[in-house]
């Protein structure tokens, strides 16, 4: 977990005073000290609320105003994936680290662009795919490092819960939606537990009365050398009993748990590991690790960033990395319009 020491070390300014700005990004902000010098909205009774809310010093006219804010050195961007490939170039050209927020855009090659620039001007980039900062990822990933499970056998998560998609009006027609805006965490997280799969297979469907027109329940499988893994993401659960669920098997270890997030988003409940050893029926041992993915993932993401910054390096969730997670959210949608096993 990167330390947040010294949080007000950087400026940052936000784009987008929507939904998850305010309910994640600033009040993580907040509760981690970090100096957030101002905030832009196009619906500027937004910015204003949130500026006043957070108490945000500055709340920026147009773009230009925070371009030539000298004070800010990140720009943390949330806003549609189709506006924010057009807002990057003018960030990258005004030279702002950026954080943006997955996806990062509507394709792998103009996402493969947008990092070619930041490379190009030396601008450190790097994606909020802040699930892999959420505290079960974490805690596993910790597992995975101390080689607890030897070689793994098997890895399932079953996400089942139900979304009010007309909360976001620019999501009511796309024709890619669970995959994209939020299957995308769990296809991330699996990158960064389990490096590279070799295929996927997928499957997805939506209730006939949806009113969204793209997907909203998706069955992923994903083909690695010595095991196979199973995901399940569905937004189609009316009947009101959520449920988040991993489940990862190894030779040496058993883990199981649930993903708290899902229950009651964006509040959650803590997430809850139980582990099982040596492969002995039984005991399990069951701990909640700290923190909650809303909002406290986002001040891990930003700590990253700072960390990355000064020391000259990439993120670890950089933009060239998300553009491998942008190629399987492709992959998936190959293999559901041709019903066949899609190479990665
Ligand atoms: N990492 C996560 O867990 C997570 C969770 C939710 C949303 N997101 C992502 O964050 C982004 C925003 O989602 P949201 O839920 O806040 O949506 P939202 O619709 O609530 O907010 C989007 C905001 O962007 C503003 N906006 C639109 N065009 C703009 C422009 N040209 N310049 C400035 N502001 C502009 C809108 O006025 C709005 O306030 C999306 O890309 C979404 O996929 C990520």
């Amino acid at each position: 977990m990167p330390a947040i020491t010294e949080p007000g070390r950087h400026g940052i300014a936000i784009i987008g005073a929507g939904a998850i700005v305010t309910s994640a990004h600033l009040p993580a902000y907040r509760s981690m000290g970090a100096r957030v010098r101002g905030i832009y909205d196009i619906d500027s009774t937004r910015a204003e609320r949130a500026a006043a809310t957070f108490g945000i010093p500055e709340t920026y006219p147009d773009l230009d105003a925070l371009l030539n804010d000298h004070e800010v050195d990140i720009v943390d961007i949330a806003v549609p994936p189709q506006v924010q490939e057009q807002l990057v170039p003018k960030l990258i050209t005004a030279g702002k680290h950026l954080l943006c927020q997955k996806p990062l855009a509507m394709t792998a090659m103009t996402a493969q662009t947008l990092v070619g620039l930041a490379s190009a001007a030396s601008v450190r980039m790097g994606v909020n795919v802040n699930m892999r900062w959420s505290p079960a990822i974490r805690a596993i990933k910790q597992l995975m490092e101390k080689e607890v499970f030897g070689p793994v056998t098997s890895v399932l998560m079953n996400v089942n819960f139900w979304d009010d998609w007309t909360t976001w009006p620019w999501l009511r027609n796309e024709r890619e939606l669970l995959i994209r805006y939020d299957a995308i965490h769990l296809i991330d997280s699996l990158r960064f537990l389990f490096g590279e799969a070799q295929s996927i297979y997928a499957t997805a469907s939506r209730l006939p009365n949806s009113p969204v027109k793209g997907e909203t329940d998706v069955s992923l499988v994903f083909r690695y050398p010595e095991f196979t893994t199973f995901i399940h993401d569905s937004a189609d659960n009316w009947a009101g009993d959520t449920c988040a669920e991993f489940r990862i098997e190894g030779t040496d270890a058993t883990t199981k748990g649930i993903l708290g997030v899902w229950y009651d988003y964006p509040v959650g409940r803590d997430d809850r590991i139980d582990l099982q050893r040596n492969c002995q029926r039984g005991d399990w041992i069951t701990f909640h690790p700290p923190g909650r993915w809303v909002p406290d993932a986002w001040a891990w993401t930003m700590a990253e960033m700072f960390d990355a910054i000064d020391s000259g390096r990439d993120p670890i969730h950089n933009g060239q990395d998300h553009v491998q997670t942008l190629k399987y959210v492709e992959a998936a949608y190959e293999s559901i319009q041709h019903n066949r096993v899609v190479t990665l």
